[in-house]
């Protein structure tokens, strides 16, 4: 059990956010009085406090009554380009508190004081300012404490992004359309879905009560102009040809005066996807499809509840590249059981399949995931093994001549990673790069989804959610439409 004291500030959640990625460990409570540690505590005291009209914090860490590690900063040494106190004051509180805790651990962990934000957000905020390559990597490594290796990969992959991303466009938006079912529940899964078993019944009502809101979305955004289509949830391909079809068809006659640069249907799961399902996809304009593995291992699919064979993978895989997609693979480094032998076995795999795209993802511990109740009955990758089996990714994606492309992190990650997609050239997603930047507007449809509409005078994001649940969504559907009208009328 860790406790923690805090004095003079009230960045509770970030405090709680970095002492976790740091420890790898979620068993932590706020103290307001010492006297309540025991001896098997380990105590971290965070005092925020003015002197000599400047700022600074201390920080005490104290294991079985002694101090182990300490740390004095002053605000003056905070430059993160931002004119904005608070944010100064919270960026010296989570310095402090690293230097202090990383006094204490073995190694140095890559995303030094990063909690929640997308990191490449952090380089394109400060090339937006003409801050120069060498000042970025400066305040990247010295303020943020990232490693340099991550560093480097941050400056590359925002580089990258910015020229298909800027000059912003208000006036630009994408469309993402939510399926939330599936064939099955994978265990680690947290994302809307619902199994087609339990709830097939709602499909045809639900397909019914989108296609309305993709009709009202096009009334709405009739001056606007669509840059690329993603539909995802969930399994889009786990319902009928049919229902895909028509919900591919609504999207170009509501959208007819748009040319949209990008249309992607996430196929995902192997089970779904048959010659049919791509023919229809093929003939209906759709060029992206993502077919995902997870992994290449017989033995953890089945302990994942993927429902779907190695030999499945790449029977549909090799039909779809038939055909012409551009395909995009997904994988999870740190699936239950699996180490660095089976991650090489994977990516030898991949490897012969050669895709265009690879995702590759480190295992997260979703609180609405089957995983989470079940995590002690399985075996999980850590900390130095993690940072072994994303190297051998990263090597393979280099044989394969694919390059970084965009980068995100998520809470409860193994070994506090990351997820990093990767591209062969001229290959890149725009919708993967747009929805991680949140620098274009986003209108999304359906039970889930989350639209998202970027103002760029002030350079913000207005989240306009729809509600979760099935049942919930085609309740209230008339209400989400109303909620985007409400937000795009200020527009
Ligand atoms: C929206 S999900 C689903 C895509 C599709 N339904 C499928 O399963 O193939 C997108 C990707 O997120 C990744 N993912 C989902 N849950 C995860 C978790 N708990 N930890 C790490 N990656 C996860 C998986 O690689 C998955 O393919
Ligand atoms: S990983 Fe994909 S198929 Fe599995 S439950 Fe999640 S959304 Fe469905």
């Amino acid at each position: 059990m860790i406790k923690v004291l805090i004095k003079g500030h009230n960045f509770k959640y970030d405090v709680f956010e970095l002492i976790r990625s740091l420890y790898e460990d979620n068993n932590i409570e706020f103290i307001e009085d010492e006297a309540l540690v025991n001896n098997q505590s380990l105590l971290i005291e965070n005092n925020l406090y003015k002197k000599n009209e400047t700022y600074e914090v201390e920080t005490v860490i104290i294991k079985e009554y002694n101090i182990i590690s300490k740390s004095l900063d002053n605000i003056t040494n905070v430059d993160i380009k931002k004119d904005n106190e608070k944010k100064n004051i919270k960026t010296l509180v989570k310095q402090s508190l690293f230097n202090a805790i990383t006094k204490t651990l073995n190694n140095k962990p890559s995303w030094g004081i990063l909690t929640g934000i997308r990191p490449t957000k952090i380089v394109h905020d400060l090339l937006d300012k003409n801050i120069n390559r060498k000042e970025i990597k400066d305040i990247l490594m010295n303020q943020y404490k990232i490693s340099r290796e991550k560093t480097n990969l941050l400056i590359s992959i925002a580089k990258r992004e910015r020229s298909f991303i800027y000059p912003l466009d208000k006036d630009k938006f994408s469309l993402y359309i939510s399926i939330p079912f599936c064939p099955t529940r994978c265990i680690y899964c947290s994302f809307p879905s619902n199994s087609l078993k339990k709830s097939s019944s709602l499909v045809n009502i639900y397909i019914e009560k989108l296609l309305y809101e993709i009709e009202k979305i096009g009334q709405l955004t009739k001056d606007m102009k669509l840059e690329a289509v993603y539909i995802g949830g969930g399994t889009p391909t786990s319902i009928s040809n049919n229902d895909l079809k028509r919900i591919i068809n609504k999207i170009y006659e509501v959208f007819s005066k748009n040319t949209f640069k990008e249309f992607t249907v996430e196929a995902g799961r192997p089970d779904t996807i048959n010659l049919e399902l791509l023919n229809m996809l093929k003939s209906n304009g759709v060029e992206r499809i993502s077919i995902n593995p997870q992994t290449m291992c017989n033995k953890t699919l089945e302990k994942i509840g993927r429902n779907h064979t190695r030999e499945d993978i790449i029977k549909t895989y090799e039909l779809a590249k038939r055909l012409g997609f551009t395909i995009n693979m997904d994988l999870i480094v740190g699936l239950p059981e699996e180490g660095i032998n089976e991650i090489e076995y994977t990516m030898k795999e991949i490897k012969k399949l050669n895709p265009d795209n690879l995702t590759v993802h480190t295992l997260a511990i979703k609180k609405a995931s089957k995983l989470m109740e079940k995590e002690r009955n399985f075996k999980l990758a850590m900390g130095n093994d993690i940072k072994e089996m994303l190297k051998i990714t990263k090597q393979y994606t280099k044989e394969m001549k694919m390059h970084p492309y965009y980068l995100y992190r998520q809470k409860k990650i193994l070994g506090n990673y990351e997820n990093v997609g990767y591209c062969k050239i001229n290959k890149e997603c725009i919708y993967n790069m747009l929805i991680m930047e949140e620098k274009q507007t986003i209108i999304a449809a359906g039970a889930g989804a989350v639209s998202k509409i970027y103002f760029p005078d002030s350079n913000r994001i207005q989240r306009v959610p729809n509600v979760k649940g099935l049942n919930e969504y085609i309740k209230r559907n008339g209400e989400m439409i109303e909620r985007k009208k409400k937000h795009l009328l200020t527009y």
